[in-house]
């Protein structure tokens, strides 16, 4: 028999996950928080996402309070989350919801105007804000369906054969009495029951679940095989000055981590750059008091390729030639500055003491 929505829904009903974006049972939630928790999940996991989203929240208790703050307030709410596309696009979503009174449109269309908000977001937040019938697909649902319908076509292509498949559970009288508890349980069984490793036998699906018959539940999704990540290297300086300050600058708006701070720094080359051919890239600050410093390197990984930075650090006097600003060391926490440069600025201050900067 085909998979019932009111089997899932009453799942649900006993084992809902308590979220701080989610509202009691029966009642729907602020579109605001959906909206948010929806833009952070994009990023990171349910577990991580939490403390994030909670101080976000606090600073910025309602859309007119993003819609007014400063980017670069927003960038440093949202640092350490990645992607910073996201954080900006955020912002201006926030600042047109305001302009048309504060209310997020109750259509997916129309949500799907807004900036950063694609077709997984608006379905996200009419589904569950507005309990519109429509279910948002991420990665959760898709591992549900292709399992429950055996699915073994890899992804991304057996995207269209996934959402047909959920079709048939969706137009179900009961999802469509629920759609936004029908998408929160859909999320809720991937991220529990139906997780990497299966665990059939609590499921409410478990008689219709066709991978399950097969025992090919925990090979499914199956996934297209991704070229490897290419890698970057370059490298970033720490430069510190008696005032217990140190260099930063701004990245371009466009592009990757645009608008963010960072540490002055080498372009991102193809090829490996050794420790010597990094030092000759480095600025030459006007009177160092110290030679340049090798402080280690770091890695980080983004979407598209790896990098790798090698950090020096040195001291010179403020007044120094390099273009940038300059900041108190304390003070860092403060700065939109991304994972990256995290990564950096900690490395630098636990070996600035070894490098006797
Ligand atoms: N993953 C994506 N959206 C989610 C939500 N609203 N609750 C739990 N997990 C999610």
């Amino acid at each position: 028999m085909l998979p019932q929505s009111a089997d899932l829904l009453a799942w649900y009903n006993r084992n809902r996950r308590t979220l701080p974006w989610r509202a009691l049972p029966g009642v729907l939630p602020d579109p605001y928080h959906v909206w948010l928790s929806e833009i952070m999940l994009q990023q990171t996991t349910v577990t991580a996402t939490i403390p994030y989203y909670q101080r976000f929240l606090a600073r910025f208790p309602t859309i007119h309070a993003l819609a007014a703050a400063e980017q670069d307030d927003v960038m440093q709410a949202w640092a350490g989350l990645g992607y910073y596309a996201r954080a900006r696009n955020l912002h201006a979503c926030a600042k047109a919801v305001a302009a048309l009174g504060g209310d997020f449109p109750a259509e997916v269309t129309t949500l799907q105007t807004l900036p950063g908000i694609g077709p997984y977001t608006a379905r996200a937040i009419a589904a569950i804000a507005f309990a519109i019938p429509v279910v948002p697909i991420d990665g959760n649902v898709e591992r549900v369906i292709a399992r429950l319908f055996a699915i073994t076509q890899p992804l991304p292509a057996a995207k269209p054969a996934i959402a047909a498949a959920l079709q048939t559970i969706a137009s179900q009288q009961a999802a469509i009495a629920n759609p936004s508890d029908f998408a929160q349980s859909l999320f809720d069984l991937g991220a529990s029951l139906c997780g990497r490793t299966p665990d059939c036998a609590p499921c409410p699906w478990a008689s219709a679940c066709l991978a399950r018959a097969q025992n090919i539940a925990a090979t499914l999704p199956r996934k297209a095989v991704k070229p490897a990540r290419p890698i970057r290297h370059g490298a970033a300086f720490w430069l510190q000055n008696h005032n217990a300050e140190i260099l930063l600058r701004r990245r371009p708006a466009k592009g990757l981590l645009g608008g963010m701070m960072e540490l002055p720094g080498t372009d991102w080359h193809t090829t490996p750059l050794s420790i010597q051919a990094a030092l000759a890239l480095a600025p030459m600050p006007a009177h160092a008091s110290t030679p340049w410093r090798h402080a280690g390197q770091i890695t980080h990984v983004f979407t598209h390729f790896e990098l790798r930075l090698h950090l020096f650090a040195t001291t010179a006097p403020p007044a120094s030639n390099i273009p940038g600003t300059w900041h108190k060391i304390s003070t860092l926490a403060e700065q939109a500055l991304p994972s990256l440069m995290r990564k950096c600025t900690h490395l630098a201050q636990s070996t600035a003491k070894g490098l006797a900067l």
